[in-house]
């Protein structure tokens, strides 16, 4: 880049010049013609090299989106604001040359190169910051296309581990993304390509006497990083220190990790930083800088730092003393109003633990959960539901985004045992299952605390406005939720029963697998009434026949459920229809009267076209019908279910009893009013103690059963 600057330069002289007398012309040529011969030959051998004590000079780096120069000389690249759009903010700067990293463009050996800095993470009050900060070599100066959060200002979604990235970067990460493999939310991580590190390490550092201690990267320590690499051995090491107290490289690096570096640096590329933040937010800055091609880097004064600007409570306090003077009743009115806002914040987050709470795991401390979605902030909601309003939050203790569910139970009556067995479910563990994260109780409220299910509820897809699903996706969503129910029915250690198997308890994680949501939400309602009656609880259409007469939730009331699930996602149909005909006001029996004229598959969702497989389809609906059946005895059971989508089992084996439910009468003996899809419960009297079992799981008697 300085060659060709140059270049241009000699050449608008020569172009001056040119009026000059013929020999001098070719003096001057022969003098140009030396000059690039020279400037090629230096540019090989060029050790470049530089040295930023502080950025006071602000000219000295390209600073593009949040990144700043502070008044003290420090560059900063993110501020602590959380008030984020949805992937964050992200600051850069680099130094403004480009730096010759290979002797040849082709070339397949990178030379060495070697930096050190001084950076320090400081982030609000007490709490974790996010998300990190990394040292970058890239081919441009220009990010503006790459995410914050945990891309860091360096990737873009899309273009994660491209080789034509041509990104080179250590992250120090303080933030926890599973999906994106980080151990844990304080490691150092080299980064090819991609921000799934391919080396990582707990930040830490070893003593010289051998000791290994860790550092927590944003803890507003100042920390000293070196990252070496050998183009010659191909090794990267990367070693990190505190300051003051540890001015010296450590002997052993933190991560030393042989890697070729010619395939992802061209002949010229960037050096410099790159930082981000999104729900949880730092400051993240840079002290002191220096870098060098073929050489180490320049020791770096560390008595001349900058100094991190104060955050804003030690702000308000410099800016205050000065005013010690007021009259000291202006004191004491701040005083007051700041304890009434403690007093308010201590009121809103007050919780009273009673003391069998603290024996079930799992607990959340109502504190955390509230702050996760900002005190139930109404922007955080997701959705209102038959058991309660759902929120989206963020877990800070580990950045972890989660749906909070927030159940008014009504009643403290029974609430302990509700948290028992929702902390017995905890345990449940099926990745078809909506994970449980914690709960918690605050009087008669209980909140749930869910993984975040990134693209919503299976109805949105099938009745919203959202796109199609392909059968592949349907069909797959399908045997997700069977092998989660078949889970709770026989796998688990106790049989748990759903009770309310719906399209819209169908969640869909960002790969668009099923999720099974909201298991044993059904059961508080029990809690909340009278022992002596019991409430039959579910959705209509979903709701087996025969809890009309038993009042018994049981797992082949599951399958019921089930059936009804597979025709509602095989025909993108609700399982009840107003506005049909009389006899298929019940998806169910429009399917059958279509069996029966020999063209089930026109039952099949009109929005696929011919874009199904017909023998899926054909078994889908079908199976359908069969775990539709009336009478109980006639379903199969969840491990047959499974066994049929497997292709382990031919529907032949079952024998159709045609024994579907009447539309209307059904329903009327139910005592339901059918109006819309909404979660109904109603009560009845009748003295069934929970936890019965169907009778295909009379053999497993010997199995405690907690629903
Ligand atoms: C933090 O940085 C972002 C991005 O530059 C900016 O929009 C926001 O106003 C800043 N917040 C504060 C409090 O300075
Ligand atoms: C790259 O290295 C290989 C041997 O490792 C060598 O044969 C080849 O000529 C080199 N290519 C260039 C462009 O230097
Ligand atoms: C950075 O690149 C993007 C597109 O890649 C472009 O829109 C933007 O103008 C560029 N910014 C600068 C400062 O060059
Ligand atoms: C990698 O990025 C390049 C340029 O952006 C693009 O053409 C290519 O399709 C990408 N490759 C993959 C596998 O996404
Ligand atoms: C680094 O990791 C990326 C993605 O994990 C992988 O594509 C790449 O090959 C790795 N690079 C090296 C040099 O191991
Ligand atoms: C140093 O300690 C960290 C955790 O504190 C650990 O992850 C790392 O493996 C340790 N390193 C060595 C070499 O023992
Ligand atoms: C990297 O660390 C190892 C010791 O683990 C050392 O032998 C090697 O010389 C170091 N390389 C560089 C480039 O610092
Ligand atoms: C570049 O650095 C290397 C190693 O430090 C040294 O041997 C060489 O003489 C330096 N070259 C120049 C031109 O300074
Ligand atoms: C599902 O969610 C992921 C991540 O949020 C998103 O990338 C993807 O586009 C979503 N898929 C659909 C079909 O909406």
């Amino acid at each position: 880049m300085m060659a060709r600057s140059s270049l241009a330069l000699e050449g608008s002289k020569s172009i001056l010049v040119f009026p000059l007398h013929r020999h001098h012309r070719h003096l001057l040529l022969l003098l140009l013609l030396l000059r690039i011969v020279r400037l090629s030959y230096s540019a090989t051998s060029t050790n470049s090299s530089f040295a930023f004590q502080n950025f006071r000079n602000a000219n000295q780096l390209i600073l593009s989106d949040s990144a700043i120069i502070t008044k003290t000389g420090a560059l900063r690249l993110t501020n602590s604001s959380t008030q984020t759009p949805n992937l964050g903010y992200m600051g850069h700067a680099f130094y403004p040359a480009a730096l010759q990293f290979k002797t040849a463009p082709a070339g397949n050996t990178t030379q060495s190169f070697s930096t050190r800095f001084v950076f320090e993470i400081v982030s609000q009050g007490a709490e974790r910051g996010g998300h990190g900060l990394a040292f970058v070599i890239a081919p441009s100066t220009n990010l503006s296309n790459a995410k914050g959060s945990h891309y860091l200002g360096l990737f873009d979604v899309s273009a994660i581990g491209n080789s034509s990235n041509h990104i080179f970067a250590v992250e120090f990460d303080t933030v926890r993304e599973p999906l994106l493999q980080d151990i844990d939310d304080n490691h150092v991580g080299i980064d090819i390509n991609s921000v799934i590190s391919n080396a990582s390490s707990t930040a830490s550092y070893h003593t010289d006497d051998g000791r290994n201690e860790t550092i927590i990267l944003d803890s507003k320590t100042l920390i000293q990083a070196w990252i070496d690499y050998d183009g010659q051995m191909n090794l990267l090491n990367v070693t990190i220190a505190p300051l003051p107290s540890h001015p010296e490289k450590p002997k052993r690096p933190l991560i030393s990790y042989a890697v070729d570096l010619s395939p992802v640096l061209n002949e010229y590329m960037y050096a410099g930083f790159s930082a981000s933040t999104q729900r949880l937010a730092s400051e993240h800055y840079v002290l002191a800088w220096s870098f060098m091609i073929n050489g180490q880097a320049p020791e770096l004064d560390l008595s001349q730092l900058p100094r991190v600007p104060t955050t804003s409570t030690s702000m308000w306090k410099s800016r205050f003393l000065p005013y010690a003077s007021i009259p000291l009743f202006l004191l004491v009115w701040v005083v007051a109003g700041m304890s009434w806002l403690v007093y308010r914040r201590r009121k809103l987050t007050y919780e009273k633990i009673e003391e069998w709470e603290l024996d079930y795991p799992h607990r959340l401390p109502y504190k955390e959960v509230y702050r996760a979605t900002e005190g139930f902030n109404e922007k955080k909601l997701l959705g209102k539901g038959g058991f309660g309003s759902v929120y989206k939050g963020v877990l800070h203790r580990n950045g972890v985004e989660v749906a909070v569910k927030r159940v008014s139970h009504g009643a403290e009556q029974g609430m302990k045992e509700f948290v028992a067995e929702v902390s017995t479910l905890g345990r449940l563990r099926h990745k078809n299952l909506v994970q449980l994260q914690g709960w918690c109780r605050r009087g008669e409220e209980l909140l749930l605390v869910y993984d975040l299910m990134p693209n919503g509820s299976l109805d949105s897809y099938l009745f919203g406005d959202k796109r199609c699903l392909s059968w592949g996706e349907r069909f797959n969503i399908l045997r997700g939720i069977a092998s989660s129910l078949l889970y709770l029915h026989e796998e688990w250690e106790q049989i748990v029963v759903h009770r309310d198997v719906k399209a819209s308890n169908v969640l869909l994680d960002a790969a668009m697998n099923g999720k099974l949501g909201d298991f044993g939400l059904a059961r508080l309602y029990d809690y909340g009434t009278n022992p002596k009656t019991t409430r039959i609880v579910g959705t209509i259409g979903y709701l087996a026949p025969e809890l009309s007469s038993t009042y018994k939730a049981t797992t082949i009331s599951d399958v019921f459920s089930y059936g009804a699930l597979l025709l509602e996602v095989a025909c993108g149909r609700r399982p009840v229809g107003t506005g049909r005909a009389s006899g298929e006001v019940l998806l169910v029996n429009l399917v059958l009267s279509l069996w029966k004229e020999g063209r089930i598959l026109s039952a099949v969702d009109k929005r696929l076209g011919m874009d199904y497989v017909v023998e899926e389809a054909e078994l889908v609906l079908k199976l359908g019908v069969h775990c539709s059946q009336a009478t109980p005895e006639a379903r199969p059971s969840m491990r047959q279910v499974v066994k049929f989508l497997n292709g382990d089992l031919s529907l032949e084996a079952l024998e159709l009893q045609n024994q579907v439910i009447e539309d209307d009468q059904d329903l009327h003996q139910l005592g339901l009013h059918f109006s819309s899809s909404r979660t109904i419960s109603s009560n009845t009297a009748s003295s069934t103690e929970p936890g019965t079992r169907g009778k295909l799981d009379q053999d497993k008697s010997s199995r405690g059963s907690i629903w």
